[in-house]
């Protein structure tokens, strides 16, 4: 396994001197016991944070459609949107591999539109991989993105972007026929060249199954726990979602009830009048003080 040291913020490492995760590293930590760690990031602030804190990839997913810009699903989500995220998020990743996520309709309507959505990650967004949701029939669309020079992760059992097929956002593969399917997905998306893949919201035993079936990492979510790595979403991670979170999530902070618990406290503090204070105002020269005040 060749993979670069623990992140920047392991004491003694100097950040700039931290080689970055690259796709064929991911690709190595197969059987080496060292498990992947990812995580969404949408902006810049925290991307920072959490490339410092040492996660390995930092995965703009579309999810940024519900856990930023507000939207119902992940189907809205524009490339543009994407791409807008998926700068900030690279100009702050000094050390983890940024992913950026295909969303809905930037692949599905043909081979030239997903080649060059793709591409525009990487030339434009400063990505170094894209995900796709999609099995088999994603297969021949891995190929044509490696071809281009595209490394590709795959995405496969609960994908969000077929929600409206699977009739809601349900766990995948729990009949023997689905999860042999699941296999089959992720087989052929290893061998169209896939780097990695997500796997999301399978009953453990499939998450064993397709891990033991393919040579390159799978990346869990909800998929318990024998796949190669885990990925959350951020803002279930901290606790800045709507709602009680799914079962697979461990939430780690309360983010959402510290920025609640600061706001009501600022709101106090201007409407008693102690924010600001003296030592939080700017002064001027005691001449133009008291020019203003009329002393002479
Ligand atoms: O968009 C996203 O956040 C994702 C993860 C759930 C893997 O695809």
């Amino acid at each position: 396994m060749n993979f670069p040291p623990e992140g920047p913020g392991s004491p003694g490492l100097n950040v700039q001197s931290v080689p970055k995760v690259t796709v064929p590293d991911l690709r190595s930590v197969r059987g080496s016991g060292r498990k992947i760690v990812m995580l969404t990031a949408y902006d810049y602030p925290t991307a920072r944070i959490l490339d410092t804190a040492g996660v390995d990839v930092l995965l703009v997913g579309d999810s940024l459609g519900n856990n930023v810009l507000g939207y119902e699903s992940t189907l809205p989500v524009t490339m543009e949107e994407m791409l807008h995220h998926t700068r900030a998020v690279a100009r702050a990743a000094r050390r983890a591999l940024v992913v950026g996520d295909m969303p809905y309709m930037s692949f599905q309507t043909g081979r030239r539109d997903a080649i060059r959505n793709a591409g525009r990650f990487l030339k434009e967004g400063g990505a170094a991989a894209v995900k796709i949701e999609g099995g088999r029939k994603r297969a021949a669309l891995v190929r044509a993105l490696l071809d281009a020079e595209i490394p590709v992760m795959g995405h496969i059992g609960l994908t969000p972007q077929s929600v409206h097929l699977m009739g809601g956002y349900r766990v995948q593969g729990k009949k023997t026929e689905q999860a042999r399917a699941l296999v089959d997905d992720a087989v052929a998306l290893e061998e169209a060249g896939a780097f990695a893949l997500v796997l999301e919201g399978v009953p453990e035993t499939v998450g064993r199954a397709v891990t033991g079936a393919v040579g390159i990492p799978t990346i869990g979510i909800g998929a318990g726990r024998f796949c190669d790595g885990q990925v959350l979403v951020f803002h279930d991670l901290v606790g800045l979602g709507e709602g009680a979170p799914p079962r697979f999530v461990r939430r780690y902070a309360a983010v959402g009830e510290v920025i609640a618990a600061a706001a009501r406290r600022f709101i106090g503090d201007v409407r008693d009048g102690t924010f600001p204070s003296d030592s939080e105002s700017y002064s001027a020269p005691a001449a133009v003080e008291s020019r203003k005040t009329g002393g002479s």
